[in-house]
Order: C-alpha cells, then sequence, then structure tokens
C-alpha cells in the first residue's frame, strides 16, 4: 500500500514538557491505523498538529509524499485531513443540516442552496450506512448522532484522511458498534482512519496496524493481526497489566446511603426515575450496572445534590438530605467523580492546584481567614500529584492543559482525599490507559479497606463485575434485580440490562 502521510522527526513542546519527542510516523493509505499509549504520551498533541491545530517545533509533515506547511486547520482541511475531537463542536440550538453546512465553503453569502445541499448530505449519508434525520436539532438528538453528524461534516468537506480522538470513550456498547460498522466502510470507500483508543478490545476488532507512543516516542508500530491485548498493554505502560483487581475481604459496616422510593425528572422534564430505592454500607461496592439512558445520570444528581427529587427520601449516615443544596451534600460526606469531568469536574482555565482543593478552598488548611493559602494549596496538590501519578509540568499549570486522562486523574485524587463516607462514582475510569484504570481501581479498593462507602455507577459491565460486592441493574428508572459479585456472569446481568429477567 502507498504511503499518504509521512511525519518525520516531529518534535513539540510545551512549557516544562516535551509532548512529542521526535517522532516517525507513516500512514499508509486505506489503512486504520491506531494511536495508542499511556495518558499523556502525546497522541492527542501530534493529531493536532496534524490537523493543523498546533505547530510542530521540528519536523516535516508529507502527504502523497509533497512536503505541506499549515498554518492552521483550515489547510489542513484543504488537503483532505479532517478532526473529529472528543469534545464536539457543533452548535446545539441548530438542525443537524445547519451545522453540517456552517462554515463550508459551498455556502456564499445568502443565497444558501439548502435542498441541493440537503439531498448531497443525504446521499453521503445512506452511502456510508449513517442514516440521520437532518432536521433535528442538534440539542435534541444522542451523543452517538453528535459524533455521526461529526463525521458526516468532514465527508461532506471531502476529506479522505479521518482522525478520530478517542471516539468511542464517550458512545455506550450499542454506539461503539454502530460507529465501528461506519468505520468500516469508510475503510472500503477507501478512506484512511487514524483513531485513538484505549480499549484495547476495540484495537483488536478494529484496526490494521498499531503505534504505539511512550513519553513522547514511537515505542512500536506493528500489525494488529501478529499482536494481542496483554501485549499491547505491556508495550504502551511498559510493564505487565493484570486486568483484575484484588478485591480485599472487608466487613461491611453500618448503613451509609439509603435510598428509598425516589422520583426525579430528568433535564427534559419526563419521568426518569420512578420509584428506585437502594442502600450502600460502609466498606462495600455497589455496582449500577444498565444501558445508558435508563437514570444512571439523574440518579448520580440526586445523590450529589444536583437535581431534586419529586419524592422519596435520601438518608447520609441517618441524615435526611431533603431539599439539600450539592455543599451540603459534600459536608454530609459525600465525594463524586462525575461523569463528565469537563462540565462539574474541572474549572480547565484555573491552575491545577486550585482544581485539586475544589470545594474545600474555604476549609482547614486551606483557608487563612477569608483568604487562599496558596502555600499550602500547593502542598496538597503536589502531593496528590504525586500519590496519583498526575503527569504535568507542574501545580500551576490550568487544568486545561493536561492531557485528557490526566485531567480524570486529577478529579479521581481530589475526590478521593475528602475520605468520603460514601463516593458516588460515576463513569469512573472513562478514557484512562489500562495502567491507571488498575491503579483507580486499587484506590477504589482502598477505600473500601477503610470503610468507606462507594456506589460505583458504569457503563463498562467488566469493571462492574471486577469492583462490586453487590451488582444492581437499572433499567427504566427503577432497580430491577440484585446480584451478589461473583454469583452472576456478564451474559446474566446483560440480558437483565435489557429489561429481561433471569
Ligand atoms: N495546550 C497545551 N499546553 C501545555 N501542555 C500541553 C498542552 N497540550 C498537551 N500538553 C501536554 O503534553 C503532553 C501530551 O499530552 P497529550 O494530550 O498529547 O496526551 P495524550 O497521549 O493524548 O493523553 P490522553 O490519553 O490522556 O488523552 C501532556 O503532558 C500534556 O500535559
Ligand atoms: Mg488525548
Amino acid at each position: 500500500m502507498a504511503v499518504i502521510i509521512k511525519m518525520e522527526n516531529i518534535i513539540k513542546s510545551f512549557p516544562g514538557v516535551l509532548a512529542n519527542n521526535n517522532i516517525t510516523l507513516e500512514i499508509e493509505e486505506g489503512e486504520i491505523l491506531c494511536l495508542l499509549g499511556e495518558n499523556g504520551a502525546g497522541k492527542s498533541t501530534l493529531m493536532n498538529i496534524l490537523y493543523g491545530l498546533y505547530c510542530h517545533d521540528q519536523g516535516n509533515i508529507y502527504i502523497k509524499g509533497e512536503k505541506v506547511e499549515f498554518s492552521g486547520p483550515g489547510d489542513a482541511i484543504d488537503r483532505g485531513i479532517g478532526m473529529v475531537h472528543q469534545h464536539f463542536m457543533l452548535v446545539p440550538v441548530f438542525t443537524v443540516l445547519e451545522n453540517l453546512i456552517l462554515g463550508s465553503e459551498l455556502v456564499k453569502g445568502l443565497s444558501l442552496d439548502l435542498l441541493r445541499s440537503k439531498k448531497e448530505l443525504e446521499e453521503i449519508s445512506s452511502r456510508y450506512g449513517m442514516e440521520m434525520n437532518l432536521d433535528a436539532y442538534v440539542r435534541d438528538i444522542s451523543v452517538g448522532m453528535q459524533q455521526r453528524v461529526e463525521i458526516l461534516k468532514l465527508l461532506y468537506r471531502g476529506a479522505d484522511i479521518m482522525i478520530f480522538d478517542e471516539p468511542t470513550a464517550i458512545l455506550t456498547p450499542q454506539e461503539i458498534n454502530e460507529l465501528y460498522k461506519i468505520m468500516e466502510s469508510l475503510r472500503k470507500k477507501g478512506k484512511t482512519i487514524i483513531f485513538i483508543t484505549h480499549k484495547l478490545k476495540e484495537v483488536m476488532e478494529i484496526s490494521d496496524r498499531v503505534v504505539v507512543l511512550r513519553d513522547g516516542k514511537v515505542i512500536e508500530a506493528v500489525e494488529t493481526k501478529t499482536t494481542n491485548v496483554k501485549e499491547l498493554a505491556q508495550m504502551m505502560v511498559g510493564r505487565e497489566v493484570l486486568f483484575k483487581t484484588e478485591k480485599p475481604d472487608t466487613k461491611t459496616g453500618r448503613e451509609i446511603l439509603h435510598v428509598d422510593n425516589i422520583y426525579a425528572l430528568n433535564k427534559r422534564r419526563l419521568p426518569a426515575l420512578k420509584g428506585l430505592s437502594l442502600n450502600v454500607s460502609a466498606g462495600e461496592v455497589v455496582g449500577v450496572a444498565g444501558i445508558d439512558g435508563n437514570g444512571q445520570t439523574e440518579l448520580v444528581e440526586v445523590l450529589t445534590g444536583l437535581r431534586k427529587i419529586g419524592s422519596g427520601s435520601i438518608l447520609i449516615d441517618g441524615i435526611n438530605m431533603e431539599n439539600r443544596k450539592s455543599g451540603e451534600f459534600l459536608d454530609a460526606g459525600t465525594a463524586h467523580i462525575p461523569e463528565d469531568r469537563l462540565l462539574r469536574g474541572l474549572i480547565l482555565d484555573f491552575p491545577l492546584y486550585e482544581n485539586l482543593i475544589l470545594g474545600y478552598e474555604d476549609k482547614k488548611p486551606f483557608a487563612k481567614g477569608i483568604f487562599l493559602d496558596f502555600n499550602a494549596a500547593r502542598d496538597w496538590a503536589k502531593k496528590l500529584i504525586d500519590k496519583f501519578d498526575i503527569r504535568t509540568a507542574g501545580v500551576n499549570v490550568n487544568a486545561g492543559t493536561l492531557s485528557g486522562g490526566n485531567q480524570q486523574k486529577a478529579v479521581i485524587a481530589r475526590e478521593l482525599q475528602r475520605n468520603p463516607k460514601i463516593l458516588i462514582a460515576s463513569q469512573p475510569t472513562r478514557g484512562l490507559d489500562v495502567g491507571a484504570i488498575e491503579f483507580v481501581h486499587e484506590k477504589i479498593m482502598d477505600a473500601k479497606k477503610d470503610n468507606r462507602a462507594i456506589l460505583l455507577v458504569s457503563l463498562e459491565l467488566s469493571e462492574i463485575m471486577n469492583l462490586s460486592d453487590r451488582i444492581l441493574v437499572i433499567y427504566e428508572g427503577k432497580i430491577i434485580a440484585e446480584f451478589k459479585g461473583g454469583e452472576v456472569t456478564e451474559a446474566e446481568i446483560g440480558l437483565m440490562m435489557a429489561g429481561g429477567h433471569r
């Protein structure tokens, strides 16, 4: 196969970090190439360079043998390169169609030939098996659909080379399967795909070749069929990964979280929780399994004071939490790892040390009168960075400059250090590399050993199976089944998740 892109001796540094350290990478026309590497290895940076978003300090880029210099994404798009970022850049109050033609070269002034564009878009979407309603508003469609809009946008602009930065991190298992089908059909039509992911099973299923980065360097480039999950994990993190966490044998203590028959609406004011009850005791991990959209998000919100319940009751260590705000949930001993770290976990343009004390700036030892004791905050942050292996140039950089996985580690570090009575963990390992997942799982087990109560909400069934003492299945806003960890198979839980019966 012909080499379509060559990135040669690419060097890129940020203050205090050498993100890409002399990377040479060849991409063959029509392949699905997977870029793998631990959090902070330099994957997004390299792809942002290829897409013209970042300028490299040194090195060359060739497309079909011709040297190119990009001064922005516009140049990359002109050369047929498109990128789908992890966080979409769509306008929620516009329709799909309006989003698709926004900013496109084909649109000149007011003479929008909407009908023609629409026909063309319909043709493209059916050619690649991406049926969608072009007249729907983006705010009303699912995350998976929004991603399709982003992909369609690239195709409409004539992209031949498509970069996906962790496209599956936010998708449900069903949506992931659909994305694979789309990727297959893109490849069949001759498109070249570069794909970043942390899910090694996906790498094995979907890619032709894998390039592994570590510490800003290429460690390996292999054909997928010559390797396996274990070997890939080892290449990524430089040590063996076990994929199984030791569950400590702790005695469960008193009941910490008591939820009785709660009802709540979702953000579109439709019933989301419909008589849900559960409890979690000290020293116990309770996993909530379910297909996305069955009330998990609302459950986590009501348990952290971010959403009001209509009726029912929530007790934390015996305290009735009716009508309490999220700050009062914190004070009652709740910690929260939110499913969306950008929305609820971090303030990206605040320095890392402030993010690591969010929620307790006004408490000891960080409050000095009405002021923040900066030294105390920075010392604390340094300790957490060390303990949780957060890869960063220092405590003073803005949280937004951290790699996706390291942002997640920062949230987890802060929440676990609160020494909560109850930890509400929602998709805690989203976007983490296999080594970091193992580490976070160990930390959750340590919290269990320390007698904390833990409610784990995750779409990763293997994570739930691995960590939980009890597994609850949520379906249409209610708990419809309960299993003891270790006494049930993934298949059985899967059946219940779909609303079936044991
Ligand atoms: N805009 C920026 N400013 C400063 N530092 C940055 C910036 N972007 C990335 N970095 C740093 O460059 C390094 C590589 O980050 P990058 O985002 O490329 O990692 P990654 O491989 O994509 O990791 P992840 O899997 O966690 O997303 C990190 O140490 C990160 O902190
Ligand atoms: Mg990244």
